[in-house]
């Protein structure tokens, strides 16, 4: 039987550890078929380490979204490996100390948290853009849902809005280019990056009593999954899309 990435090529960013969303899109990637290009920012190490971990090798590529130099030769780099790409996994996120505290965060903790977390979806499609054009392709992001208010969350809420904002005006750019951009909204899962947020385990508790369909913060499957689905074929005319994959919280009214 084929899998749902049979002959595509795939490059993901932000896999750091094995509990990364990034790190389980890749391995279902790979079990789908996909052939996997890695991008690590920073400990390339460690990382190339951690994708010692899933079921291909895959090379790692340096990507740090904010140094120009990296996304302009981005598309080089990946051509070491693969000459095309079918899909981007953006798994991206960073807000300093400063950002999760909404009434006190000032500019510099905010414009960070907004490049590296909603911009750099834009960077990195554009540089992947030559890669992708050929065949058409399809780029997927994660968001934490922005269209409400959550604890704590604060100032990497707002960048989150950017974020789904940037995935619909990228959507409305590149569809005649064949290139797709969806999100999913994903529940708290229990990351590096979820360790950065002071008050998670308050926030992720939501989740305990107002997730219909059940959630574990431990299991980054479902979400990864979702992740997998919308790189496919089976999704061939959604775009600017945002797929909720949290257990139903997001409908829930209490
Ligand atoms: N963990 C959650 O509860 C949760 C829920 C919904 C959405 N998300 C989103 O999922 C995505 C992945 O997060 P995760 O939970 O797997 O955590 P993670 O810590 O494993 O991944 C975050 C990644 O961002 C990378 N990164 C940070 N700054 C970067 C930069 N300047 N250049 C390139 N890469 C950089 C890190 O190296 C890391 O790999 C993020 O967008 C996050 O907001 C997470």
């Amino acid at each position: 039987m084929s899998g749902l990435l049979e002959g595509k090529r795939i490059l993901v960013t932000g896999v750091v550890t094995d509990a990364s969303i990034a790190f389980h899109a890749a391995r279902i990637a790979q079990e789908e078929g996909a052939e996997v290009v890695l991008t690590g920012f920073g400990r390339l190490s460690l990382i190339e380490r951690i994708a010692g971990k899933l079921p291909e090798p895959a090379p790692v590529i340096e990507l740090d979204v904010t140094d120009q130099g990296h996304v302009d030769t981005l598309a080089d780099r990946v051509r070491e490996h693969t000459d095309s790409l079918d899909g981007v996994v953006h798994s991206i996120a960073y807000g300093p100390p400063g950002a999760f505290s909404f009434l006190d965060g000032e500019w510099a903790d905010v414009a960070t948290s907004v490049q590296v977390s909603a911009y750099s979806l834009k960077a990195l499609t554009v540089a992947c853009l030559p890669l992708l054009e050929p065949r058409g392709g399809s780029v997927v992001g994660l968001t934490f849902d922005a269209a409400v208010a959550w604890p704590h969350y604060d100032w990497m809420g707002v960048a989150k809005a950017a974020l789904e904002s940037t995935s619909r005006y990228l959507a409305r750019d590149l569809g005649e280019r064949g290139v797709r951009c969806n999100l999913v909204a994903a529940g708290p899962l229990r990351s590096m990056a979820a360790k950065s947020i002071p008050g998670f385990s308050e926030l992720a508790q939501v989740w305990d009593h107002r997730a219909p369909a059940g959630w574990d913060l431990t299991d980054p499957d479902p979400a990864a999954r979702g992740v997998v689905a919308l790189l496919s074929d089976f999704f061939p005319r959604t775009t600017g899309e945002i797929v909720h994959v949290d257990g139903g919280v997001h409908m829930m009214g209490a």
